[in-house]
């Protein structure tokens, strides 16, 4: 397995939207060692969901595990959202926007349809945090960032703070 490097904001490749993944290609090795790959570097970061737009692969999949032992990897390829209630906010990160933390507000319940790490269809009911980073993923997979439903001035300080930070990583 490896790390694999995670584009960063303002990169303009996390903007391209990504297209369905063939699920007869989802049985090759080399898409399930991605995967593999994928929540290797998820859980190194540490992080609880990376969706492949993230490491420059604009597919429509991403890997998720919001518990803290690791004990509940998902993985969603070619997901839809089929129904939404309710309504939470939640202060999200991105591993795209190192070190930065902002309320969103997004449904509270969602009904997810998507394919698994085999290739077979599931239905998933969540709420809460799963909810959440399912959401937040699935924007990633839009080319949509968690900064983008801040106001322009706050999504600016944003784009400096992190350059500040490069400046700093780099000297
Ligand atoms: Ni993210």
């Amino acid at each position: 397995m490896a790390l694999l490097p995670i584009l960063e904001f303002p990169d303009p490749r996390l903007r391209t939207k990504a297209v369905p993944v063939d699920p007869a290609r989802v049985a090759d090795p080399a898409f399930q060692r991605l995967l593999d790959d994928m929540f290797e570097t998820m859980y190194a970061a540490p992080g609880i969901g990376l969706a492949a737009s993230q490491v420059d692969v604009h597919q429509r999949f991403m890997v998720i595990d919001v518990t803290e032992d690791k004990s509940r990897p998902l993985v969603f390829i070619n997901p839809e959202i089929t129904a939404r209630a309710g309504e939470q906010v939640y202060q999200e990160g991105c591993l795209s926007v190192p070190g930065i933390f902002a309320d969103v507000t997004r449904a509270n319940e969602i009904t997810v349809r998507a394919l698994d790490r085999t290739g077979a269809p599931f239905e998933l009911h969540v709420d809460g945090l799963l909810a959440v980073c399912i959401q937040h993923e699935m924007d990633h997979l839009e080319g949509r960032l968690f900064v983008d439903y801040l106001s322009p001035l706050k999504r600016e300080m944003v784009r400096k703070k992190l350059a500040k930070q490069r400046r700093h990583a780099a000297a």
